[in-house]
């Protein structure tokens, strides 16, 4: 699907010819749900309205999207109110946050990017909109395609890592599995890329804050996923809180008209997020209400969330010529134009149908596939000794404030997830459990406080069996929107339970909880096996199970960099070379911290599985690249284990001298691909000059002809080069 696909038609051009300014405002207004079961707490409380309010604006064309409240019974009632009720009968758009899951939950975003499977991410889409339009909803604002190369930032769970070729890649078949491949269909839910632009990159990764950052970082670093999501087919883009460079994102003419219209020629709608154009009186970038809402709408901003500025100020400003009419058609024009593709104004009754809501309510097929996606997004970050997966007949402790808990299974933004389905770590691993082992239970601690009696009951736990599994990590509430963290590492409680733990000596499997990459530290990073388990979702348990007793060969990859120490933030493997590189020979003078060097304790890309991979040297068919030609490189790749694996195979390129300091490696291929023992494929990459583009000093996008390294490696950090020269274009 395209989306060039947004035509004004004679229906809405005769709409726009009998609104009312106040009935154009309205339609640019997006206000909480308040009529059906809402969310709650998860924005701030601004311009609330009842239930009656709320009808009442409908009825007066005041308002043309609702969000975050579902059900279909009562969104029929709502949209018989807009259809019926109110002059024009204009139909309504009922959005929501469904992020990652709607009844049923799949893994956080960043989770599911380590599957490096971004087909899966689209079936879980796919099912996610079946089950959130069943419920009543036409519109989602996901998926949040922010690359966040800062830990700190607790967003970062939302999207996919700090890569941009994997973020592309994600972005896109997000987008493709929730909108389907037939807009009008009632289980077609509209995309939203968010938030434009540059949230990820806010300054010390705290929420919400400024951002600084070249033209070259923008470009090539955190505006491709939005472009990849928009060539995917999303008809709508959320603007993000931050400035850029000391313009409010909300408010900015050339991101929002200049790229996103302009170069990108967007044709669809544009969101404020949630009170955007509010905020910009608190930035310092607006007078008041009045000019935040000129600055914001002119810029190109359509839609204003639940702020009222549009609807309290858009009228005046056209009457008094500062706003010209033509500019409030044409966004009003785009938000009826984007109704009428999901079909809203041919079937106002689409997506509101209770007995479809009935029958989605749980669907076994979704289940099997949150179990699927859950344990594909597990990682394992290191196996000593073979200790994973479990043999049979062990006695087996679980201990830690995960093991039965199911409070922290979802992880941030899941609003509307079916609790009594969740399977915690202690269910999923006695359901799996092989018959001759026994398996014993202990909290050991709370999640950020210590028990009475807790270590001590760990450590008995501890010493009477042969393996311990430590569930250990982050509480959810760590990560998700305004969850920034100064030190990314566990709880002190949780940290003294696995030091008291492991100095029992027997042997300990961390069972890693996380919505972002942590500083491992002590007992758990020096625990005998690691494995990432993020939040997983409603089918937690079983997942976890899947990988612990060997049912499934772990084949998930590090999406972000686990660093040595928090104070390496922002830490990403993919950054500029320094004059001053350490070398194996000398560390004095050079570019490293005084207590760790300039690299990852487990790098981007990095993760384990049962199998035992190999890979052979790179090779590149040509020393050379025309410029107009293409090169094939490739590499063997061998599983010499004795059990069946899933690699990831990972391409990486560095320019070696440009006209602007380069990446020391950036991901540009990835392939995904099952071993059996013994078994070998020769895994070829294509390059062209295309994919060596990056904006040059002179501002130009383009490759510059010279040498290049390139690497087919199972992480960013690992492999040794091949070189090829890019030629100079024909004279
Ligand atoms: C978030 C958005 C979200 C919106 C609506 C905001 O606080 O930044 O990601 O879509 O709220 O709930």
């Amino acid at each position: 699907m395209s989306n060039d696909a947004l035509p004004v038609d004679s229906r809405i051009q005769s709409l726009l010819a009998r609104m009312t300014l106040e009935e154009k405002a309205g339609q640019l207004g997006v206000f909480a749900d308040m009529v059906r079961p809402f969310a709650p707490d998860v924005n701030p409380e601004t311009n609330m309205r009842n239930a009656a309010q709320v009808l009442d604006d409908v009825r007066a064309g005041r308002v043309g999207t609702l969000f975050n409240g579902v059900g279909a019974a009562q969104g029929r009632q709502i949209q018989r109110v807009a259809v019926e009720e109110s002059r024009l009968g204009i139909p309504v758009l009922l959005a929501a946050d469904v992020i990652h899951g709607m009844r049923t939950v799949f893994p956080i975003p960043l989770g599911e990017a380590a599957s490096f499977e971004p087909e899966l991410a689209e079936r879980t889409a796919r099912a996610t909109a079946v089950e959130a339009t069943a419920a009543g909803l036409h519109w989602t604002f996901a998926p949040a395609v922010d690359v966040a190369r800062d830990q700190r930032w607790g967003r970062g769970a939302e999207g996919a890592g700090e890569d941009t070729l994997l973020g592309c890649a994600f972005a896109a078949a997000r987008v493709r599995g929730f909108q389907g491949d037939d807009l009008r269909a009632a289980d077609a839910l509209l995309a939203t890329p968010k938030h434009f632009a540059a949230y990820g990159a806010v300054a010390g990764g705290m929420d919400y804050n400024y951002v600084e950052i070249s033209d070259g970082t923008l470009h090539d670093v955190h505006l491709p996923p939005f472009k990849a999501a928009l060539d995917a087919g999303a008809l709508t883009v959320m603007t993000a809180f931050n400035d850029i460079n000391g313009v409010p994102a909300s408010a900015n003419q050339a991101l929002l008209t200049g790229v996103l219209r302009g170069q990108w020629g967007f044709p669809g709608v544009v969101v404020s997020d949630y009170t955007a154009d509010m905020e910009l009186v608190a930035h310092g970038y607006a007078e008041d209400d009045r000019d935040a809402t000129l600055r914001a709408f002119t810029a190109g901003m359509d839609m204003s969330m639940q702020s009222g500025f549009y609807a309290a100020h858009l009228p005046a400003l056209v009457e008094s010529g500062q706003v010209p009419l033509p500019l409030l058609d044409a966004a009003v024009g785009r938000v009826l134009a984007l109704k009428a593709a999901i079909g809203l104004f041919d079937d106002p009754y689409r997506s509101l149908d209770p007995a479809r809501e009935a029958d989605a309510s749980h669907l076994e097929a979704h289940e099997a596939l949150a179990r699927e996606a859950a344990r594909r997004s597990i990682v394992l970050l290191k196996n000593e000794g073979g200790v994973l997966p479990l043999a049979g007949g062990q006695r087996i402790a679980l201990v830690g404030p995960f093991a039965r808990d199911l409070d922290n299974i979802e992880g941030c933004w899941t609003l509307f997830g079916d609790r009594t389905r969740y399977v915690s770590l202690e269910a999923g691993l006695r359901a799996g459990l092989p018959a001759e082992a026994s398996l014993q239970v202990v909290d050991g601690c709370g999640l950020e406080t210590a028990l009475e009696g807790g270590i001590e009951a760990a450590v008995a736990a501890a010493r009477a069996a042969d393996v311990v599994l430590l569930a250990v990590g982050e509480p959810q509430r760590y990560s998700g929107e305004a969850q920034s963290r100064t030190r990314i590492e566990l709880p002190p409680a949780q940290q003294a339970l696995a030091e008291a733990v492991a100095a029992t000596g027997t042997p300990v499997v961390v069972l890693l909880r996380n919505g972002r990459a942590l500083a491992l530290e002590g007992a758990v990073r020096d625990a005998q096996a690691i494995l990432v388990t993020w939040f997983l979702g409603s089918q937690t348990g079983h997942a976890v199970a899947d990988v612990v007793f060997g049912g499934y060969s772990p084949s998930a990859r590090l999406p972000v960099s686990f660093p040595h120490a928090s104070g390496q933030q922002p830490y990403f493997y993919n950054h500029p070379r320094t004059g001053r590189p350490e070398t194996p020979q000398m560390s004095e003078f050079k570019a490293r911290w005084r207590e760790y060097p300039n690299t990852a304790l487990y790098p981007f890309g990095h993760g384990l599985g049962y199998g035992r991979i190999e890979y052979g040297p790179v090779r590149v068919d040509a020393p050379v690249l025309e410029w107009d030609g293409a090169l094939k490189v490739r590499a063997t790749v061998r599983n010499v284990g004795a059990c069946m694996a899933e690699e990831v195979v990972q391409l990486y390129l560095h320019d070696r001298v440009a006209s602007r300091v380069r990446p020391v490696r950036e991901l540009k291929g990835f392939r995904k691909l099952a071993l059996a023992p013994g078994q070998s494929c020769e895994v070829v990459f294509e390059l062209d000059r295309g994919q060596l583009a990056f904006t040059r000093a002179d501002g130009s996008f383009g490759a510059e002809p010279g040498r290049f390294e390139v690497w087919i490696a199972p992480s960013a950090a690992a492999g040794e080069p091949a070189g090829f020269e890019l030629l100079q274009p024909p004279a």
